[in-house]
């Protein structure tokens, strides 16, 4: 049993950190970059899609309410993992300071949960990229095949001449007094788009995609610049429609309609749970801390300066978006993209549209990377086959563990619904945050000796209120995640009794020091 719970040994970790080279980063890295690190890997399809499903179907136009609450636990979560990072800046990120903290199991746990965070990231993503895309190519007047443009047995009908789900339609027919099943319509296989999206991205992964700081800065700015203009361009329609938006945004929290999570105050923080997901990646930061200047300064205000530049950026969007279209008619594949239409601005729709699909391509880009990262550093402890940190002679990446991940990811991508995926990867993520914030507490208590460059003040009382709000969010997730969320840790146990285990170059070391010396 206590196996279990062995320790990789902190000076090990950063022993064995210096032997691979990673200490011997540069520290290049200010305040500025780490904020631009965070943003490019936070703003993707959260604000550009998830926004819009949660208003319609939790919130209304309080949406951003609900990201004022997940922003709060993003940030006592942020705090954490600032300390944990500039403590031990290892890529393995939460898999790492679990190791050291709370022994190889939970390691294992967190190893593979992760995988919900990162690689289902990349899938619910490359959902939102497909619906951008399918959307923009509408407006060029090119129609994909409907049956590969969409999940499995979605319904998708042609209206005013383009090919859309009944949600993004049903209220204009509606008022028509139009029945659906008297447009053509079609059932859908496969998201072919969202499946290639995934394949390409992870292709790119392989040949080898260098965090160059300017890539990132030119993505940032992008994707910056696009929610931007939106807000530029809507807030002008707004000004000058100021009864529209006092229809849309009245009431501005719609009563509950009897179930739980269905607006009114319950729908504020099951809509928090689902544009969690709008904020993760903000932890990017951390995998940074080896490369930062001045970690004890600029790692808070990287994690924590990207974190409240995006709560601003999406209270924004979400109010503004909520203001031109009425939520009701917001669960569509790309909501930013149906408003911007709306103001009647052409150039600001391509804008925002191909903005929105390279903006997503980046966030895809730096979520499969940090998860072959992570397989990468499981399977170097040995906790993973040996094959996913094989890395490919000319290339110089783990190509194996790229393409198998990425292959996995893209079908799920193709099958799944965004909402679905989405849910996932909250629920996922929130459950690593509170490990991280445990990991602060008890680190604190069993290794006090060791340099904290960043300390996370009022220990344990920020920990816990990150612990507390992020099973707050959870528990506001449906059941239905809770489950798929169980059955991936029951596969992940499953894998780490029958193979991990036994395999692991701790466990093997510890038992080696405890046999008699022939
Ligand atoms: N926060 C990232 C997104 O919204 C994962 O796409």
């Amino acid at each position: 049993m206590n196996k279990l719970f062995v320790t990789k040994p902190l000076d090990q970790i950063l022993s064995e950190a210096k032997a691979e080279g990673q200490h011997g980063l540069k520290r290049v890295l200010g305040p500025l970059n780490l904020i631009a690190l965070g943003i490019g890997a936070v703003i993707g399809a959260g604000i550009f899609v998830i926004t819009g499903s949660a208003a319609a179907q939790f919130t209304g136009p309080a949406v951003a309410l609900s990201f004022v609450l997940a922003g709060i636990g993003c940030a006592f979560a942020g705090i954490c993992y600032a300390e944990l990072a500039a403590m031990i800046p290892i890529s393995g990120s939460a898999y790492t300071y679990g190791y050291a903290s709370m022994g190889e199991f939970v390691a294992w746990v967190i190893g593979w949960d992760l995988v919900l965070e990162y690689a289902f990231s990349a899938a619910t993503v490359a959902s939102g990229l497909s619906g951008n895309l399918v959307s923009l190519l509408q407006d060029m007047g090119i129609h994909l095949p409907p049956q590969w443009i969409e999940t499995p047995g979605r319904e998708v009908y042609f209206f005013q001449g383009r090919w859309e789900l009944l949600t993004a339609i049903e209220p204009t027919i509606k008022a028509a007094g139009i029945s659906a099943d008297s447009l053509p319509h079609e059932t859908a296989i496969f998201n072919v788009p969202a499946f290639l999206a995934v394949c390409v991205v992870s292709l790119i992964l392989v040949i080898g995609v260098r965090e160059s700081a300017n890539f990132n800065v030119i993505a940032v700015f992008i994707k910056v610049a696009t929610v931007i203009i939106f807000i530029v361009i809507a807030a002008n329609f707004l000004w000058h429609n100021p009864q529209l938006a006092a229809e849309n945004w009245h009431p501005y929290i719609p009563p509950n309609k009897g179930n739980f999570g269905e607006f009114g105050w319950s729908g504020i923080a099951r809509g928090a749970s689902s544009i969690f997901f709008a904020y993760i990646g903000f932890d990017a930061v951390s995998t940074a801390a080896q490369e930062a200047r001045n970690p004890q300064r600029d790692m808070p205000i990287g994690l924590l300066g990207s974190l409240a530049i995006c709560t601003v950026l999406y209270l924004a969007v979400g109010t503004i978006l909520t203001g031109v279209i009425h939520y009701s008619r917001l669960n569509v594949a790309a909501p930013v993209a149906l408003a911007i239409d709306a103001t009647g601005v052409k150039w600001g729709s391509l804008l925002v549209k191909g903005g929105s699909i390279a903006g997503l391509s980046t966030v895809m880009l730096t979520t499969l990377m940090g998860q072959s990262r992570i397989f990468y550093t499981m399977s170097k402890d040995g906790l993973l086959p040996k094959w996913a940190s094989v890395i490919h002679p000319r290339f110089k990446t783990p190509w194996i563990s790229t393409l198998t991940v990425g292959l996995f990811i893209a079908i799920f991508a193709g099958l799944l619904p965004i909402s679905v995926l989405g849910d996932l990867v909250s629920i996922g993520t929130l459950f690593a945050f509170i490990i991280v914030c445990f990991g602060v507490w008890i680190l604190r208590k069993q290794r006090p000796d060791i340099h904290r460059p960043f300390k996370t003040p009022w220990v344990p009382v920020v920990p816990l209120a990150g612990v507390g709000i992020s099973l707050f969010l959870m528990f506001s997730l449906p059941f239905d995640t809770w489950m798929r969320l169980i059955v991936w840790m029951a596969i992940g146990i499953v894998i780490y009794f029958g193979y991990s285990r036994r395999h692991s170059h701790v466990q093997q070391k510890a038992v080696a020091s405890t046999e008699p010396q022939s």
